[in-house]
């Protein structure tokens, strides 16, 4: 019997597959009992309520999806009161996902869903700052540092900084949000990215462009793990184009010790559940006995830690 438990840090989780944010819902439980989730992670809220995208705001593109949703939310009195509750019945780990405008409201938010019931809190710090100049938080290491120095003062849970893969530096940008204060990173949120219709010149998406998710992305997010895994001491979860146990697999051997599984799950929503039984059936069949010993087990003898930050390819 393989045994499966993996550690985020403090948290015990059963299992190292949980729902990447914005891509879970409990209408999944008609297709599966979502108790066999390592962790249940919602999608972000933010402050007030807001509206979101224009539409469209998905459009298929080859081998993934891009998605322009603009985190509808319905604010966070509404969460606190409503949605908690309905996900703090399960055994399962609740991870709360929050964004903002500014750093202070950011910490205010991280404060107001520090509940009985959470265990632990994702910064979506892929969200634009406005209090700046508009990039995303995670775009920039400073930007990264001072936000998560505020929500690290706003709640004593653990805080997973969801790190963006629009930057050039994110290796720097894990080093500040370690030096923040976060107890984990999730690497990543979408990509930035683009499609035209052809037939009607237009773009495919109403807010012209946005994140795209899927298998095309993987190459690169599972680089980028790796190059977080060597330049900071915090716990990894992995995320990005992750549709099979083989796919988990080479996440965990880059260092990740949990990976979120998005796309994939609108294309067969019992892949979550079938990737948990696909990573015991991989470490059977190779007579690993603990999912975890997988962990930065990756062969890559050659390029030296700085060369690896500063991302050499030859
Ligand atoms: C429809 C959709 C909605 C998403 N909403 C959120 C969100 O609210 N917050 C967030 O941090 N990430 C959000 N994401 C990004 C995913 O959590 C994940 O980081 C990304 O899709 C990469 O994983 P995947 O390739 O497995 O989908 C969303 C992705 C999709 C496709």
């Amino acid at each position: 019997m393989v045994d499966l438990t993996t550690q985020v840090g403090s948290l015990k989780l059963k299992n190292p597959v949980m729902p990447a944010s914005g891509t879970f819902s409990r209408d999944l439980a008609k297709v599966f009992d979502l108790e066999q989730l390592g962790a249940h992670v919602l999608k972000t809220i933010t402050p007030q309520a807001r509206r979101g995208n224009p539409v469209p705001r998905v459009s298929e593109t080859a081998s993934g999806m891009l998605n322009s949703i603009g985190i509808p939310s319905k604010g966070a009195d509404e969460f606190v009161a409503r949605v908690i509750p309905l996900f703090a019945r399960y055994e399962t780990p609740l991870v709360v996902s929050i964004s903002a405008d500014t750093g202070d409201e950011f910490a205010e938010l991280c404060h107001k869903v520090s509940v009985p019931g959470v265990a632990a809190i994702e910064v979506n710090i892929s969200c634009p700052n406005l209090e700046a100049d508009g990039k995303a938080f995670a775009m920039q290491p400073e930007a990264t540092f001072m936000v998560m120095e505020k929500l690290r003062q706003a709640s004593p849970l653990p805080l997973w900084a969801k790190l963006t893969p629009n930057t050039g530096e994110i290796a720097q940008v894990a080093q500040a949000a370690e030096a923040g204060g976060a107890d984990a990173l999730v690497v990543a949120n979408t990509i930035l990215g683009m499609a035209i219709d052809v037939e009607t010149f237009r773009p495919t998406l109403g807010n012209i462009m946005g994140g795209l998710s899927g298998p095309a992305v993987k190459p690169i997010f599972l680089r980028m793990v790796y190059q977080c895994c060597k330049a900071v001491n915090l716990p990894i979860i992995g995320c990005g184009g992750i549709s099979t146990a083989e796919d988990a697999v080479e996440y965990m051997l880059a260092g990740a010790c949990a990976v979120q599984v998005g796309t994939a799950t609108f294309i067969h929503p019992e892949a979550m559940p079938t990737i948990i039984d696909g990573l015991a059936a991989f470490c059977d069949r190779r007579g690993i006995a603990r999912v975890a010993d997988l962990i930065g087990q990756v062969r890559d003898s050659g390029l030296s830690d700085e060369a690896v930050l500063l991302g050499y390819s030859t």
